[in-house]
This record gives structure tokens, sequence and C-alpha cells, in this order.
């Protein structure tokens, strides 16, 4: 048995572009998903979990695409990572795999991309030695989309595969994607290195779950795509100047198409700005136009994370936003070393002080 690992995201800047063809900028976190695995020569998947004791899942190789109604929702991921390897091409004898993620669920920090991911690189180096990096975040995301039905893009499985330390990841999704694009093409490694500049990104899960599978994303992706077809574009990545948004007749279409070219021009501004060597601390204020952008343009902030982020800010944080697909989550605080604490209980308190049942769970990324 080996083991393969894969970490959870978050997103510095870049929300809602990846489906819009626009850019992305995330860093990995500390926290990750491990898959153990090995071949075996029946003919079948066998899948279990560390955090589902008890629930392991076999299911016949040719049977995969028929047992997806009858399986648990954290198995999809997998089998459908395994079903896309074969759908693909590549031989599967058998398999066997137990899965241990210490990504939370439902945080919006992409626990299921590392789980996709983990899985996908084990499925590489046994039966597809080789594969390219761009088509391993192709299977991880078809399965996502197709065999778990999350409609997502790739952020979340570019953030596991391609972030470095000490680096947040710049991703040009429209040339990472495009046909008979190189491994490495629109991928640019942007220095953010928190512990010399005396800074830590504070992760604040509000515990309001969070689920890409559910309506709200599936919404917000069709409205970007008619939005872009009256504007007569193929991706809303295609427009720059906000003056031609106002050829879209409908308000909230308007709304969510300013959120993803302010957003796209906010990732460029930011990757350029920590290129260039500025003290990091600079971007704080337009981590927090992205959070007004996503409350009162896109519409997926709760208020939940926006007292975080209120309360994040009023104890010193440079910068605070909601990150991931959102309605519900994690909000990301930039704040000097040693501040995390104090931010974190500020944030608490102001959930607390809100009726909110849930306690914030905090990660530090140093
Ligand atoms: C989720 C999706 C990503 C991306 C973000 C929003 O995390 O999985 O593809 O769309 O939401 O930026």
């Amino acid at each position: 048995m080996s083991t393969w690992v894969a970490p959870g995201r978050v997103n510095i800047i870049g929300e809602h572009t990846d489906y819009n063809d626009g850019f992305v900028l995330p860093v990995a976190l500390p926290l990750v998903t491990r898959c153990t695995a090995r071949l075996t020569a029946d003919a079948t998947a066998r899948v279990a979990s560390r955090q589902r004791p008890g629930e392991p899942v076999a299911v016949a190789i040719g049977e995969l695409a028929e047992a997806r109604e009858r399986i648990p929702g954290w198995a999809r991921y997998v089998l459908g990572v395994v079903g896309e390897f074969r759908t693909r091409g590549h031989a599967v004898p058998g398999i066997e795999i137990e899965v241990d993620g210490a990504v939370p669920i439902g945080a919006g920090l992409a626990s299921s991309a590392a789980l996709t991911c983990a899985v996908a690189q084990a499925m590489r180096d046994l039966c597809a030695p080789g594969l390219g990096v761009r088509e391993l975040i192709d299977i991880a995301a078809t399965a996502e989309n197709e065999y778990a039905g999350a409609p997502t893009g790739i952020l979340d499985q570019s953030a596991a595969l391609l972030c470095t330390p000490g680096h947040a990841l710049l991703l040009d999704v429209r040339r990472f994607t495009a046909v008979g694009a190189a491994d490495n093409d629109g991928c640019q490694q942007i220095p953010f290195d928190l512990a010399t500049s005396g800074l830590e990104l504070l992760v604040l899960d509000t515990g309001e779950p969070h689920e890409n599978a559910g309506g709200g994303y599936a919404r917000r992706r069709a409205e970007c795509v008619s939005a872009a077809r009256e504007l007569g574009v193929p991706a809303l990545r295609d427009v720059t100047a906000l003056g031609e948004l106002g050829r879209i007749a409908d308000p909230v279409l308007r709304r969510r198409a300013r959120h993803v070219v302010t957003e796209n021009a906010r990732v460029l501004t930011i990757a350029e700005s920590l290129c260039g060597g500025a003290d990091p601390r600079e971007i704080g204020p337009i981590l927090v136009a992205g959070h007004t952008s996503l409350r009162d343009d896109f519409e997926v902030s709760t208020p939940a994370s926006d007292d975080v982020v209120d309360a994040a800010l009023a104890a010193g944080a440079y910068g605070a936003r909601m990150v991931g697909g959102g309605f519900g989550g994690s909000v990301i605080a930039l704040v000097d070393r040693g501040r995390s604490a104090a931010v974190a209980l500020a944030a608490g308190q102001r959930l607390a002080a809100a009726g909110h049942p849930n306690p914030v769970t905090v990660t530090v990324i140093s």
C-alpha cells in the first residue's frame, strides 16, 4: 500500500471567476486528505473512509456508472475518479482505497477536491503513469461534476495539484484549459511568503455548511452564461470595460456580471502587486472590495460571513473576505503574526452575540 496526499485551499482572490474563463489566486491549506491504495485482481473497487467507519463500499468495476445512485455521497467522489480513469481508456484491474481527510467538510475549503485529487494521483501512479497534471485536474473535476453532481469549475482541483509552498497560484483558466496547451500554460507561482512579512492568514470557518451541489452555485453559473450570451461574448472573461455591462437589460444579471469583471481585475491587481514585491498588507482593501462584491453583486455571502468579516476588520485585520462558493463556509483574514487568536476571538464573540449557533473553527496559515 502507498499513500498519496492532496491539500484543501483558500483562494486569496478570484471567486466565481474560474467557470467564466477568468483568473484565480489560491494557496494550499496545511490540511490534507490522504489516499492509501493498491491494485487488486478481483475487478472490484473497494473504498473506505476513516471519517465514515463501518461504511465501506464495494462496486464491480464494470458497474461503476450504474452504482452511482446507491452509494453514499462521499464515495461518489472517490468512485467517480476511478470510473473516469476507465472511461478514458485506462485499465483498472481492481482497486482498494482508504481515504483519511483532515480538510473540514462543508467549510468552503475544497475538501472534495482534496479527496478527488488525492485519489486521482493514486490512480495515475497505479494505472496511468505519465498522465499530465492538466488531465489529472480534468479527471478530478469531471468526477465531481458528473458523478458527485457538483457543477464546479477547476479552481479547487488546480489548487490541490499545483500550489507550492510560499506561493499563491495565479491561474489563467482560459489559457490553462485551451486545447493543446502545455501543462504549465497559464500558471504562474506568485511569491506569497507570509512568514517573511510577519503576517498570518487566518481561516475562520463559520460552521454554516456550504454545498456546491446545492442549487445556488448552479444558478449563479447559469446567470453568468446568460449575461455573456446577452453581451455576445464567449465568457464574461472577455468583458474588461464596466461600461459594456449597461447592455445587459436585467439588473440582477448586470450585477452578477459586474462581480466577475471586477473580480478578475482584482486578481490581476493583487498578483501584480505581490510580484512587484509590495508588502502583502497592501492587498487588504482589495480583499474587502472582493467581499463587498460577493455580498452585494453576486449575493453569495451570508449574514454570518458578513459578521465575521466585519469583526475581523474591527479587530485589526488588514483585509477579510468570504472564500469559496459561498452560501456559508469560511472567511479569510490577513493579520499580523500573533494577532490570529485575538481576531478569531472577536469573530466568535460577534457570531455568538448575533445568536449564531456554531462556534468559529480556526486554521492559521503562516
Ligand atoms: C467552489 C467551486 C470552484 C469555484 C469556487 C468559487 O469552490 O468548486 O470551482 O467556482 O466555488 O470561486
